[in-house]
């Protein structure tokens, strides 16, 4: 066991004293709940509990590609909810963004697609937008590229874009990964990382979804594994040197950084 004991002051101490700096994060929907973006597996607050308001009739087919050919509504609605822009980023986001500035952060790993981890000034190349992101769209026909303010101007006005290429029509999907979707090459391309990691923390996700749910179990023996999250998920717990901080994710940043003397630049780059 590397760690002294399985809490927060141990893994600061692991930190400071190691001189641990090759860290990965990987992330879900639970970072940005508190900015008021709905995750998805919540029991009451999920999108997949709210599916009638949305007008589905499975909780997968908001990202059902055959789903979305007949009905591209209800993914739109989200679109138009989550759309870059719209929300702040919590202390969570910024957490990571500390990281980097400590020039701690060896990647960031996330499922998310509200971008508020650049929005929380992360540059583009330590994330691994592993489920795709709202950057880019394409038409499901003919695979031709849509420009980026004709999607911003239909996104907003609630419109479904459809392709302007001549005799195509095709609905237009941001790259985003939906399920059956490979996941984008730079995922592969990045998956080599968490075993080259000496510290790995889990954040706001259930770990449900394959291939993701995988990349912790890639980190090493002996590194030790950081869970901040509302439940246990993912078998995390089960190494001597993981360390579950069970609860909110914005407390749970607030505890490790304060833990390593850095609550106040935290706090400061936050209220930015
Ligand atoms: P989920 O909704 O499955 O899981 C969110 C996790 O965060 C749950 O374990 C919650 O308990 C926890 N949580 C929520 N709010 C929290 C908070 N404020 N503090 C701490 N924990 C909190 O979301 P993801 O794991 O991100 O796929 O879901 C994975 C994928 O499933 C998504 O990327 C999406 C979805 O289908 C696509 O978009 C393709």
């Amino acid at each position: 066991q590397v760690l002294e004991r399985r809490d927060v002051q141990s893994v600061a101490k692991y930190i400071n004293e190691r001189g641990a700096r090759r860290f990965i994060v990987m992330t879900g929907a639970g970072i940005s709940t508190s900015a008021g973006i709905p995750d998805f597996r919540s029991p009451d607050t999920g999108l997949y509990a709210n599916l009638a308001h949305l007008g589905l009739p499975h909780p997968e087919a908001m990202f059902d590609i055959n789903f979305f050919r007949e009905n591209p509504q209800p993914f739109y609605a989200l679109a138009r909810e989550l759309y870059p822009g719209r929300y702040r980023p919590t202390i969570a986001h910024c957490f990571i963004k500390l990281l980097y500035d400590k020039g701690r952060l060896l990647k960031l790993f996330t499922q998310n697609i509200d971008c508020l981890e650049r929005e929380a000034g992360l540059p583009g190349e330590m994330i691994i937008d592993a489920h795709g992101s709202f950057a880019s769209q394409h038409c499901i026909d003919c695979q031709s590229f849509y420009p980026p303010d004709l999607m911003r101007k239909a996104v907003e006005k609630g419109d479904v874009p459809h392709c302007h290429m001549p005799n195509c029509n095709g609905i237009v999907k941001p790259d985003i990964v939906f399920f059956g979707e490979r996941l984008p090459e730079e995922f592969f391309l990045n998956r080599h990382l968490p075993a080259a990691a000496d510290l790995c923390i889990v954040m706001g996700t259930s770990l449900s979804v394959w291939p993701f749910a995988g990349l912790p179990a890639l980190c090493k023996d002996g590194v030790p594994r950081v869970l901040i999250n509302q439940e246990r998920v993912g078998g995390l717990g089960s190494r001597p040197d993981d360390v579950l901080l069970l609860g909110g994710c914005d407390a749970g940043v607030r505890q490790l950084a304060q833990a390593l003397g850095w609550l106040e630049e935290l706090e400061a780059l936050w209220e930015q």
